[in-house]
């Protein structure tokens, strides 16, 4: 049992610079799950954290604080090693899609909890939703028995991990509070950590599209997290990757879908597959299975078949046709030359307004919803060719699209000398 505090000392403290003792932190963590901290003292303490800060101390306190709030899975059963991946959240990033399936035929076993997304940036399980049946929650035997027959789960970590997580990310979601490095680490991590993988690839996004504008806050937010994986006897790793252009061709729900089959089946945009075998290699090199061929798995269909057990043990049906919007619309290139810029936020914002995200987490999301980009930087592009696909169940929903799209890319003169940025800008750990 915790020692006793008060909820306005703890708040004085850190509103005055103080450092929490881990009595402090526990009791406080504590203390809110119960309800006996109210919203608005946590708000307050989380807003003085955004401003003052958390040591390294007060971090780990803090998150181990979040996993004692709640209970911890154990895969130290299952007969394969296990290796988890986490993106801190972009535009067009379907690549859990294809990784998880593609890391399972190699021998690794994947247990994916995933969330829906907010805003702009998407969510796995909401893609996933779009495959006809599938469903998102399983207990925690349909878990265990499917890590062991196919290899890979993705699916909605339930209510018993990291409670704390839960009622706090709620809480900063409305408070302007999520922007603080301290607590977005120890949200991601106490989760990661209770979830009980022995490996930990963290894809850390970088750029306009993502929480991380700069990547002096990418790299610190990174060597937080790898600290508190490390510390926690997680195997942990992370990438810092580009999300200034959003990844692959389409952002949306059932056409990343789609677009993620495609790399299963060899083909797929080159960025989607680069990151995806880029993470692999991560996974299966903390699982201790770094001497496998990851480029003969995909190409002799094993990662597609793992794929499609994995769709079919959650009752999805693989072969079905994905669902389709009832409407479009398409945006011409207003001149020739080259693509120079496609800005990912302006992207994620019209997918999210044509009904692909929502923007309370009650909302339904729309299947076929979405944008599709017929260029990425440095392509040519042809004066009236197409630019953009935008799909929607509502065609009123188009302006509000069209408006996010505004200003959203650069066309220069053909002969215009264009360096693509590097996808895998770092690596941490
Ligand atoms: N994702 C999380 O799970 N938590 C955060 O705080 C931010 C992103």
């Amino acid at each position: 049992m915790p020692m006793q505090h008060d909820a306005v000392e703890v708040i004085s403290a850190k509103r005055d610079q103080h450092e929490l003792s881990d009595s402090q932190i526990d009791w406080v963590i504590d203390a809110y799950t119960r309800g006996a901290v109210a919203d608005e003292q946590m708000s307050a303490l989380a807003m003085a954290i955004l401003l003052n800060g958390m040591n390294r101390r007060e971090i780990s306190r803090w998150t181990n604080a979040m996993i004692a709030s709640g209970v911890r899975m154990d895969f130290s059963t299952l007969s394969r090693p296990t290796a988890d991946k986490h993106s801190t959240g972009g535009v067009g990033d379907k690549i859990t899609l294809p990784l998880a399936p593609l890391v399972a035929a190699c021998g690794v076993a994947v247990p994916q909890l995933s969330g829906r997304g907010l805003g702009h940036t998407g969510g796995t399980l909401d893609k996933l939703e779009s495959i006809p049946g599938w469903r998102a929650l399983l207990s925690n035997e349909e878990m265990m028995a499917q890590l062991e027959s196919v290899g890979a789960v993705v699916c909605a970590a339930g209510d018993g991990l990291a409670p704390a997580d839960k009622k706090l990310y709620a809480l900063r979601d409305v408070t302007g509070t999520v922007e603080a490095i301290p607590l977005i680490a120890s949200s991601i991590m106490s989760k990661k950590i209770a979830e009980g993988t022995g490996a930990l690839v963290l894809d850390v996004k970088v750029g306009t599209g993502a929480f991380m504008k700069s990547i002096d806050a990418a790299r610190e937010l990174a060597e937080t997290m790898v600290a508190l994986g490390q510390d926690a006897g997680v195997r942990t790793v992370a990438l810092l990757t580009d999300m200034s252009t959003p990844l692959g061709r389409t952002a949306g729900n059932a056409i990343e879908v789609q677009e993620s089959v495609d790399v299963l089946a060899g083909g797929g945009p080159a960025d989607v597959v680069e990151l995806t075998l880029a993470l692999a290699r991560e996974m299966l090199a903390g699982a201790g299975r770094s001497d496998v061929d990851l480029a003969d798995v995909l190409a002799s269909g094993r990662a597609m078949d793992a794929w499609k057990a994995m769709i079919r043990a959650q009752d999805g049906d693989p072969d079905a046709p994905l669902p389709q919007a009832r409407e479009s619309h398409v945006v011409t290139a207003p001149s020739a030359g080259v693509l120079t810029r496609l800005d990912a936020m302006a992207v994620g914002m019209a997918a999210w307004r044509l009904g692909a995200g929502r923007a309370r987490k009650e909302d339904p999301v729309q299947a076929g919803a979405g944008v599709v980009w017929h260029a990425r930087p440095g392509d040519a592009v042809t004066e009236g060719a197409p630019l953009f696909t935008l799909l929607t169940d509502e065609p009123a929903r188009f302006d509000r699209a069209l408006e996010s799209l505004e200003g959203g890319y650069d066309i220069a003169p053909a002969d215009t000398p264009f360096t693509p940025a590097p996808l895998v800008i770092d690596r941490v750990g």
